[in-house]
């Protein structure tokens, strides 16, 4: 058991069995192709522990947000494919969101999921933020538990929100403040520093009285950041100056024009800051290898277009370098660590973005919580207090 969670090992035996194995195989396509097939080569371990000891294996996946309906654009086709050259004998049912009860949590589509089934295991750590049939519906009816991948991220990441070595640095960025402001909160009970950068940087400079141009802002959030500066200021630390676009540019398209500067924290009418300085570039990059954890959630800038990307690339270096514990969040800033080549040099890239923010604000998903409740699970508990 982890974090009370029931784990493969604490299974029955699988050998013989017949065992329903829910995925995260939402893969990006291109032209009908596998654009990256990332996701179906991380699930492969708890296949491949599943298979090996005699079970058989279903999986099942949502693809895209088809309307509880087929629909060809969102046909599995090439993921069982590569399935099939990925992990032999493993069979894949239909996308689960061509049916209406998937994400309505419809018991009726449970039971029709788990006929013929014995045991459920849970490796979609990236949809386990959603409280969907095929998530939290099969643990309350059979013997469960969490695949290796699902584990290792409430490992991680319940382990950074419990346990975390210091000092725990903490790095958040991306457009928009009001996704963050909780997750904010949860770390500021728990990091050391929390370092704010991205487009979300521009709401705090505003809570502190300095103009943002045309920069990305949330005016119903002054306040909230203004608190935040007021209780916790001496823990935050912001950007002391920033990249900024000149009117008449456009994002993506150096050609179009636009001056480019680096600036203060005041951003004048029609500018737009679209990257941190490289002064905080500097600072943010002395605070990461300092520390002996690291999380870092969110970019720095537009690092899609290169005059933006200078303070990405710099924070995705320092987390390549120091030599702590170092977890990047989902989404964004794994497609950034990616980008930059520093993929092998981190601990733990998650494979979740909405999940993994969500399990570091909460510290729990309705995936997790299922799972917590399954048969094998409270008996575990029960006969075991000391089963973490
Ligand atoms: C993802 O790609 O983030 C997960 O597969 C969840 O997909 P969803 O946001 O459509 O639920």
């Amino acid at each position: 058991m982890l974090f009370g969670v029931p784990v493969l090992e604490d299974l029955p035996s699988v050998d013989g069995r017949s065992v329903l194995v829910r995925c995260d195989f939402n893969v990006p396509l291109r032209d009908g192709e596998i654009a990256d097939d990332h996701r179906i080569r991380a699930a492969l371990p708890t296949l491949e522990w599943l298979t090996s000891r005699g079970a058989k294996v279903t999986a099942v996946t949502h693809l895209g947000r088809p309307k509880g309906t087929p629909d060809p654009a969102f046909d599995v086709a090439p993921v069982r494919r590569r399935l099939a050259e990925l992990a032999p004998g493993v069979t894949l049912g239909e996308n689960l969101r061509f049916s209406p009860g998937e994400t309505a949590n419809d018991p009726d589509f449970v039971d029709e999921l788990m006929a013929g089934h014995d045991l459920y295991v849970n490796d979609a750590f990236g949809a386990s933020h959603r409280a969907h049939a095929s998530i939290v519906g099969p643990p309350s009816r059979v013997p469960s538990a969490a695949g290796l991948l699902l584990a290792r991220e409430v490992e991680v990441l319940l382990g950074l929100r419990s346990h975390p070595r210091r000092p725990f640095v903490a790095i958040t960025g991306g457009a928009k403040v009001s996704d963050k402001l909780g997750v904010i909160r949860a770390l500021l009970g728990v990091a050391d520093q929390i370092l704010i950068g991205g487009g979300m940087c521009f709401t705090f400079f505003a809570a502190l009285g300095h103009s943002v141009g045309s920069s990305l802002l949330e005016p119903d959030r002054i306040d909230d950041c203004k608190a935040l500066l007021d209780e916790f200021g001496d823990r935050l630390v912001l950007p002391s100056d920033v990249v900024a676009m000149g009117p008449g540019g456009k994002i993506g398209d150096p050609e179009a024009g636009g001056e480019v500067r680096n600036m203060g924290r005041s951003v004048p009418d029609g500018w737009m800051g679209l990257d941190i300085g490289p002064g905080s570039a500097a600072e943010f990059a002395d605070h990461v290898l300092e520390a002996s954890t690291v999380l870092w959630n969110g970019p720095m800038g537009v690092f899609e277009d290169p005059r933006f990307e200078a303070g990405t690339r710099s924070v995705a270096q320092a987390v390549a370098d120091c030599r702590g514990f170092t977890v990047i969040g989902g989404g964004d800033s794994a497609a950034a660590i990616a980008q930059f080549g520093f993929e092998d040099q981190v601990d733990h890239i998650s494979t979740g973005g909405g999940a993994s923010l969500e399990l570091i604000e909460r510290g729990d998903l309705p995936g997790v919580e299922a799972l917590r409740r399954a048969p094998n699970a409270v008996e575990a508990d029960e006969s075991d207090e000391f089963n973490e």
